[in-house]
């Protein structure tokens, strides 16, 4: 079987087609019924309902496909060779903001809205197809290294699959932060959005409300924005489902943040990236109001915007508690998983285990 462009394309694929149909007649009992296209897409969607979502690939990427192509389509298009899939809160936008002062490296232009995230696998933009995203990325030569960051693809289900079939050959890095602080985070950043839930409730009761309270439903949604996501073993395993250990690069969070040079600089290198830039200490700066390290930028300090690194009260050690005893066996899953796979084990979570 293969797709409709081909048989466009291809007259022996109608003659195989054909006379196939014709054995299958002659030789088998089935019995063969014609239905009208939409109706036959109706029924396969109804078996199949996983497989609604159209798949895009990239035309360019097979050379039978790539002779086919219309004279108007070309191929001197590039595409991102590594993607930060997040998780959120984990230092994302620091990792790329300090990697793009490396000179050959770029990432993709800003879509409105979601700013420096494109959002597009797995989200609205998906359907707007392949054209769209590959006119994200205007490159020269010069930039080795393509990146695409989008920190809430880490936990949606459909995203290794939909980036895996575009783009097989891509790295894949994930931050990982101690998930009791990436939750604590991610319930600041609601409640400086004003949520409803973030501004009614203190951290301590949103986390150790039971399914008995009246309240737990209308809650939910948020508690498992902060937890889901931090139950790194399952979200990895669909990754590796569909990509191989070694385009999986593992960013230990709690350690880029408070001394990111040694991590660059060992991440340029994995990357290949031309070492005439690789001392990253020269070109970050610790910022003691902001309280991060900031990018030097010809002299100038530039730091990421204010909702990046926000001022909120410490975590206290009660609410420590609440948290590290609910990711405990999330926490041991992923520290089997990453030893299984010989990956280095952050710091935070060699503590935590011991
Ligand atoms: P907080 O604002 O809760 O401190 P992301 O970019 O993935 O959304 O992550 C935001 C988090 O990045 C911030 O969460 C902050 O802790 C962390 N971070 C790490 N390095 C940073 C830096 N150099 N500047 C600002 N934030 C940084």
């Amino acid at each position: 079987m293969t797709h409709q462009q081909n048989y466009g394309n291809d007259r022996l694929a109608h003659y195989t087609f054909h006379n196939l149909l014709i054995f299958a007649k002659c030789w088998t009992n089935l019995k063969f019924k014609w239905i009208p296209p939409k109706i036959m897409a109706e029924k396969y969607f109804q078996k199949h309902p996983e497989q609604k979502t159209m798949i895009y690939t990239d035309p360019c990427s097979d050379a039978r496909h790539k002779k086919m192509l219309s004279i108007n389509v070309t191929c001197d298009y590039r595409l991102p060779n590594v993607i930060i899939v997040g998780p959120q809160k984990t230092g994302t936008s620091a990792l790329l903001s300090f990697l793009k002062l490396h000179p050959n490296v770029t990432s993709n232009i800003n879509v409105e809205k979601s700013f420096e995230e494109l959002q597009f696998f797995g989200g609205f933009h998906y359907e707007k197809g392949f054209e769209w995203y590959k006119n994200k990325f205007i490159t020269t030569k010069e930039h080795s290294i393509i990146i695409e960051k989008t920190a809430n693809y880490f936990d949606n289900p459909v995203v290794p699959d939909l980036i895996s079939s575009m783009l097989p050959e891509t790295k894949i890095i994930i931050l990982l932060m101690d998930p009791v602080d990436r939750a604590y985070s991610w319930f600041q950043h609601m409640k400086s959005h004003n949520d409803t839930i973030a501004t009614t409730y203190s951290p301590e009761e949103l986390f150790s409300m039971t399914p008995d309270h009246l309240d737990f439903e209308k809650t939910n949604r948020l508690r498992q924005r902060c937890l889901k996501p931090g139950y790194y073993a399952e979200n990895i395993d669909r990754w590796l489902d569909y990509f191989p250990p070694s385009q999986l690069i593992f960013i230990d969070a709690n350690s880029f943040r408070l001394n990111p040079a040694p991590i660059l600089e060992d991440l340029a290198m994995t990357l290949e990236l031309s070492p005439l830039f690789l001392n990253y200490a020269e070109h970050l700066k610790y910022n003691k109001e902001k309280g991060f390290y900031c990018a030097l930028i010809n002299g100038k300090i530039k730091c990421l915007g204010a909702s990046k690194g926000r001022k909120y009260m410490p975590m206290p050690n009660s609410l420590r508690a609440i948290l590290n005893s609910q990711f405990a066996p999330f926490n041991r899953s992923l520290y089997k998983l990453l030893k299984r796979y010989k990956y280095s084990i952050p710091e935070w979570l060699t503590n935590f285990i011991s």
